[in-house]
């Protein structure tokens, strides 16, 4: 049996920051707020005018991630995309990369997982490559928020934490057990699947529904968010997800070098981070200068972590989310 490992990383952020003084300008909101609550300084927006789009900004992060790989996009046979955001509603994101790529009819695949999309998409390139059925596969988490994003004081609770962005990782066949992907933890709870959604529109509040009720107060495609209660679950699941993965790899968790969480909150991260006693150097967070970016904040924040060096051979990594559906897993990895 093979195993997989990561030999690329890459990430692509759009120019435009919005800070949270922007926000205090067109909603009912404070940087005092925001920081307090989230952690939250900045994020970044698609501008408007831009060619910027989630399969776009997936495509930008992917050729950085091929070319530190040493590969080109026709050594990748199979395209693995997170997101929630997708450029259309059919077909997925990933066929658009796999023609931007121009990487000649291998299968592109959307992976619909929402905060722990990535995640689940490294589990599921993980077994494809451990099966020995593909061997380059490219992963990427990639999310378009802002364009539909509530900016008004009704949806302030929601819209002041999100931001656009991506990252990629292209993962690959080793035939070393000791390093790589030890193992992987994937959950979901359907039960709550309302409490973190966007309802419509969808096969549930088809558009013509929508119009014709021309109702003022169906914000249903708006997303939306039971905050406190997300919270609450997000706490219990990362740290329970987080020790599975650690204990499985034979691992004690002050042992881990670098945590990388999904970047959800800041005050999730401290939890997460105090209830494993863990320093400030063994947690990852950027969310201060990205905010919420779902499925591409752990790829972009690895990435990160990677470029200034925190994360090099002999590294314990651990990627652990949470988010809608309830979904959540993390990934252990001996880089
Ligand atoms: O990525 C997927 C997973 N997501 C998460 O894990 C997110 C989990 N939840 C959270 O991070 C937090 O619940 C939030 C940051 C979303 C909200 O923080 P909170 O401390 O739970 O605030 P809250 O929703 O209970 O609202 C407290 C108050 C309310 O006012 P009243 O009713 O006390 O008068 C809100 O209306 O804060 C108000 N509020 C705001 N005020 C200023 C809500 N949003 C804002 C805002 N600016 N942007």
């Amino acid at each position: 049996m093979f195993n997989s490992k990561i030999i690329g990383l890459g990430k692509y952020l759009p120019d435009n920051v919005v800070t949270n003084a922007d926000l205090e300008k067109i909603m009912d909101t404070s940087d005092a707020w925001i920081q307090e609550r989230t952690g939250i300084k900045e994020r970044r927006h698609i501008a408007k005018g831009s060619d910027d789009s989630t399969s776009l900004m997936g495509v930008k992060a992917s050729k950085i991630a091929i070319e530190r790989a040493g590969l080109t996009p026709q050594d990748i046979d199979l395209i693995l995309f997170a997101t929630l955001s997708p450029d259309y509603y059919f077909p997925g994101s990933g066929v658009l990369v796999q023609e931007a790529l121009q990487i000649p009819e291998c299968p592109a695949m959307d992976i619909r997982m929402q905060c722990s999309g990535f995640v689940y998409a490294v589990a599921t390139a993980d077994q494809f490559i451990k099966t020995g059925m593909y061997k380059n596969v490219l992963v990427i988490g990639s999310e378009y928020h802002s364009g539909g994003l509530d900016m008004t004081t009704r949806g302030r609770n929601i819209s002041v934490i999100f931001g656009d962005g991506a990252g990629a990782v292209v993962m690959t066949r080793s035939e070393n057990n000791e390093t790589g992907i030890l193992n992987s933890q994937l959950h979901s709870e359907g039960k709550h699947a309302k409490e973190l959604s966007l309802i419509g529109p969808s096969t549930g509040r088809w558009v013509p529904e929508i119009m014709e009720n021309n109702d003022p107060d169906d914000i249903s495609y708006y997303p939306y968010m039971n905050g406190q209660f997300v919270f609450k679950n997000a706490v219990v699941r990362f740290s329970e997800v987080i020790m599975a993965g650690v204990k499985k790899a034979g691992w004690k968790p002050e042992n881990i070098d670098m945590l990388i969480p999904h970047q959800a909150n800041l005050r999730i991260s401290q939890f997460v981070q105090k209830k494993f006693g863990l320093s400030d150097t063994q947690v990852y967070n950027n969310i201060q200068r990205y905010g919420n970016t779902t499925a591409a904040s752990i790829p972009i924040a690895l990435t990160e972590a990677w470029e200034e060096g925190k994360i090099k051979e002999g590294s314990k990594v651990v990627l652990a989310a949470f988010g809608s559906g309830f979904t959540w897993g993390s990934v252990s990895i001996q880089w």
